[in-house]
């Protein structure tokens, strides 16, 4: 009889050991399945992550006041929350579009931007020309506040 329950509880123990094994070796997935299955987590349900090549097709297509993306020294910036700060006004929107190196480097021929312009202008980036660049970072780029002294810029 003593025998008997020794024995039964021996069993009892190996198995919960042979279940807990079974939930460490297949984690998320018991009973186990057949080597080959498909699993279908909760995670596959979220959309694919989209991306945005940026070549200069791309950037051609934000060429205005109200979605303004400049090519600066190989990386795209949106530069649409700045516009209203700028304190060179409306100067930047002609360049909206466009490889715009030059004409930022130069204020349009004005002279050199400060190199605080520079650390402005960073906040902006979108990323670098030829990149995927996923379309969240440049949802998070068009949330950027802008500096808040006074900008000369007035849209009409
Ligand atoms: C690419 C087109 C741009 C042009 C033609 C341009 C032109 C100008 C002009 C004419 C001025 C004011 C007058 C002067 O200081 O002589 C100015 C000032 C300024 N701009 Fe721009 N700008 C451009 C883009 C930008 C961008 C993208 C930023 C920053 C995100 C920026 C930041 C500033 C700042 C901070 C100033 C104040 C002066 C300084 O710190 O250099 N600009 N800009």
């Amino acid at each position: 009889m003593k025998k008997a329950v020794i024995t039964t509880l021996v069993l009892f123990w190996i198995g919960i050991g042979a279940f807990i094994v079974n939930g460490f070796m297949n984690p998320g997935n018991s009973p186990s399945a057949p080597v080959g299955t498909t699993i279908h987590s909760p995670l596959s349900t979220l959309p694919p992550t989209t991306t945005v090549k940026l070549d200069l097709t791309e950037l051609a297509k934000h060429s205005s006041s109200t979605d303004c993306w400049l090519l600066i020294d190989g990386y795209f910036y949106d530069v649409t929350s700045y516009l209203y700060a700028h304190p060179g006004g409306g100067t930047i929107v002609p360049s909206c579009g466009q490889e715009a190196s030059q004409m930022f480097v130069s204020k349009g021929g004005r002279g050199a931007h400060s190199q605080n312009a520079w650390n402005e202008l960073a906040a902006y980036r979108v990323g670098q020309l030829g990149s995927d660049a996923p379309t969240a970072a440049i949802d998070q780029v068009k949330k950027v506040a802008p500096p808040t002294y006074g900008g000369a810029y007035e849209d009409d």
